[in-house]
């Protein structure tokens, strides 16, 4: 289906550098490059295909420091660089030896993408799809959104210098709500939940000319920037894959990308091929492709979300059922936690690792304690963990857990009568 939105661009030699067409994930229709999203065959979600030139470590490792060094396997054109946006990416990958062992794992690591540009891994999706509406000449660069992308929409549009509209629910936590309205002067807060929101975007994405909403009608230009974190975590790990990876999941895109990121990584030699397994973690008051994995079915049936993890809370997502074909293909599981379980992986993780992560990053972090628990997670093998998103975002999700230890006058005696020294 095509969003009549961008008017049929002509579009330039290399606008999407070494992408070929766009190909349906269900039935195999290609159709040419454009702002389209739906296969007019059968309807099935469009995706980008490529015909890669030969890509060496070496090119890659003398690229920039962001995710532009992978820019060849990227549907961006060759001078990407010199277009204003965030350039996100390369954040680290941390030995997260304190956690593992808590958690009894031997070989753990923790690939923190708080650190982008706006504190999610939403920047680089963001990026890729900024690049595609350039492309096609959008005037309005929009989004609907569960508060990390929204964040990430609005400050890379002011950094390109294009008009933001950005929707959220407006139950978000007021930090992520004050990091968009920081950027844009058009955030629209929309009484409902994420699923009213993503309708009411796709209502306007069809109504009105030259929006480009970054995960409505660009979404498969916008999805491939979640392959970036696939493709960091091998070259980080010293080109190599892990043999265990767990990822949150709400519409289920990243996952389903950082999987298409390491099987492009294998076909094009740039690592050893080898098994590894894919986990999903999802919140229990959100959790339909949980629900689906543990039923065995295939079919997800939609959820109306209540869970403090208001990033994952996308209760029809876009990707489930690719999410399940992934987790159960590879061998992995999708798992759920309670809220409770949520505020206490924020916590540890913090508090072994030094790192602040968000509600979504509780949920995995959560999510692999009890993979471990219930015996799904083999401890002996190399296990990445990926923490989406910052703490500072999400403060108050954790504000009842933890506090200061006592409040005292500034005297010696009344330290002392603490018990902390
Ligand atoms: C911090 C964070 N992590 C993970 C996700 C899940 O991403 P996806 O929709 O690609 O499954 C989101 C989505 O909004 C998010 O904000
Ligand atoms: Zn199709």
């Amino acid at each position: 289906m095509s969003a009549p939105v961008i008017e049929k661009p002509r579009l330039r030699e290399g606008a999407f550098g070494n992408a070929t067409a766009l190909s349906c994930r269900e039935c195999g229709h290609q159709v040419e490059l454009g702002p389209h999203y739906a296969c007019p065959e059968c309807f099935g979600p469009l995706e980008i295909a490529y015909d890669f030139p030969r890509v060496t470590r070496e090119q890659i490792e003398a690229g920039p420091r962001n995710i532009w060094r992978y820019k060849a396997l990227l549907p961006v054109p060759d001078d990407i660089e010199q277009s204003p946006n965030t350039e996100p990416g390369f954040t680290r990958l941390l030995r997260a030896d304190n956690l593992a062992a808590e958690l009894g794992i031997a070989d753990l690591w923790v690939k923190d993408d708080s650190t982008n540009p706006t504190n999610s891994f939403k920047d680089r999706v963001v990026a890729c799809a900024l690049s595609a509406a350039r492309e096609f000449g959008a005037k309005v660069f929009a989004c609907p959104s569960t508060g990390n992308l929204a964040n990430a929409v609005a400050a890379a549009g002011a950094r390109a210098g294009i008009k933001t509209v950005v929707f959220i629910p407006s139950n978000l936590e007021q930090p992520k709500q004050v990091n968009s309205a920081v950027f844009t002067d058009s955030l629209v807060a929309v009484e409902g939940n994420y699923d009213d929101v993503n309708k009411l975007a796709s209502e306007i994405a069809g109504e009105e000319e030259g929006w480009a909403f970054v995960n409505v009608n660009v979404r498969p230009y916008y999805a491939e920037g979640s392959k970036t974190l696939g493709y960091e975590i091998a070259e980080q790990l010293g080109w190599r894959l892990p043999d265990q990876i767990v990822i949150p999941v709400a519409s289920g895109s990243q996952l389903t990308k950082v999987h298409k990121a390491f099987q492009e990584l294998i076909a094009l030699g740039l690592v050893e091929d080898k098994p590894y397994k894919v986990y999903g973690a999802q919140a229990t008051g959100c959790s339909p492709v949980s629900v689906a994995y543990k039923a065995g079915v295939d079919a997800i049936r939609p959820v109306k979300p209540d869970t403090i993890a208001k990033s994952l809370a996308i209760g029809n997502p876009a990707d489930g059922i690719y999410v399940l074909d992934i987790c159960r293909g590879t061998g992995g599981a999708v798992e759920d936690v309670t809220d409770d379980e949520v505020r206490a992986g924020i916590v540890q993780l913090a508090r072994t690792e030094g790192i602040f992560t968000e509600t979504a990053g509780g949920t995995t972090v959560a999510v692999l304690k009890k993979l471990v628990e219930t015996g799904q997670l083999d401890t002996t093998l190399e296990t990445v963990v990926i923490n989406t998103g910052h703490g500072l975002k999400t403060l108050d999700s954790v504000a009842g857990a933890v506090a200061p230890a006592a409040t005292i006058d500034s005297s010696y005696a009344a330290f002392a009568a603490t018990g902390l020294a």
